[in-house]
């Protein structure tokens, strides 16, 4: 038996109830949201959709969290989205709020749940949920590395006239215009990238892949949610099947890379007890510099959270 609530029955929340339904890997998706009868909408909508799509997780909708009660997994969306003309740190006087009181309610009711962060600025949220959970961190970690990892792909895809299947990447940092894509680890069936496109192309694209958020709030005047959804429940399926697939994810760092005490993007393994390795690349000194400066954009934002001393 497997459950997972899904805290936020917006964009990305309810996204990821649907793709996790469709995965059909878990018994039950339980959708929590201060508007409840939008949950339970969202909710209705993907079970209706079950006989349809052959799947039979049950997903229920509500804003009581009583409902959410021994959840193995909690993926936390709630908070708002990014609008144009705003950073994804702008967003941190609304959100620091509800992630800190959403992690709190949901520890009264489930003991020892995995908890993925989605809501931004994601790596600060992630360490405001980890502060509030007193959970171990394997536990508690984000998604971002995943969904800016994919657009990479899928632009280098396009680039190359490839399937976005046949790309393979690894991106490090912090989820925003400081994040690390890494072409000496990017392969396109297996060939190094750069045999495959002259740098100039390449750089084009890594600085796209950075600017990629607000690529979409400028076009929806708001942030995505298809990939972002379907990142997230990536990262539960790996869980649910203790897969110990490697994804870039936001994890505490107890002193790799040289950093320590924070959160940030960084590749690992994730199995049913949550992150149970931190890879360790050898980054060249280009890679660290820019990793060192996005670990000090981050440290930035979360000296702002810290002065915010939210109970
Ligand atoms: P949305 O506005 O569509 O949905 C947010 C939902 O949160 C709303 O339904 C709202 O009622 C709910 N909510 C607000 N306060 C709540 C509370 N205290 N308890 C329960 N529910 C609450 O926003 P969207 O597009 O779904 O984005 C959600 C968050 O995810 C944003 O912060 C956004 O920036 C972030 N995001 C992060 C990404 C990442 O890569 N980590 C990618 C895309 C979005
Ligand atoms: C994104 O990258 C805004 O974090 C959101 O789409």
């Amino acid at each position: 038996m497997s459950k997972v609530t899904v805290v936020g029955a917006g964009n990305v929340g309810a996204t990821v109830a649907n793709v996790l339904a469709h995965k059909d890997i878990v018994n039950e998706v339980v959708i929590l949201d201060i508007k409840g009868n939008f949950a339970k909408g969202k909710a209705l909508d993907t079970w209706q959709q079950a006989p349809i799509d052959y799947y039979s997780t049950k997903t229920t909708g509500t804003d009581n969290y009583k409902d959410t009660a021994n959840s193995d997994i909690v993926v936390i969306t709630a908070g708002i989205p990014r609008k144009p003309g705003m950073s994804r740190d702008d967003l941190i006087s609304t959100n620091a709020k509800i992630v800190v009181s959403v992690t709190k309610e949901i520890l009264k009711h489930s003991k020892n749940p995995i908890i993925i962060i989605v809501s931004n600025p994601l790596d600060v949220m992630t360490y405001a949920a980890y502060k509030a959970s007193k959970l171990n961190p394997n536990r508690v970690f984000g998604m971002a590395g995943i969904l800016d990892t994919a657009r990479y792909r899928a632009f280098l895809a396009t680039a190359l006239k490839v399937s976005p299947k046949e790309i393979q990447a690894v991106l490090m940092g912090g989820h925003g215009d400081t994040m690390v894509p890494l072409p000496r680890y990017t392969t396109v069936a297996g060939i190094p990238v750069l045999e495959m496109m002259d740098k100039k192309k390449l750089n084009a694209i890594v600085e796209r892949t950075k600017k990629g958020g607000g690529e979409l709030v400028k076009l929806m005047g708001t942030s995505a949610w298809y990939a972002p959804g379907a990142a997230a429940a990536q990262m539960v399926e790996s869980i649910i099947k203790d897969e110990n697939r490697i994804f870039p994810c936001c994890a505490w760092l107890t002193g790799q890379y040289g950093l320590r005490n924070m959160y940030l993007g960084v590749p690992v393994k994730l199995g049913k007890n949550g992150i149970t390795e931190i890879l360790k690349l050898k980054l060249n000194k280009t890679e660290m510099k820019g990793l060192k400066k996005s670990a000090d954009a981050v440290k930035d934002v979360m000296n702002t959270f810290k002065k915010m001393k939210i109970k």
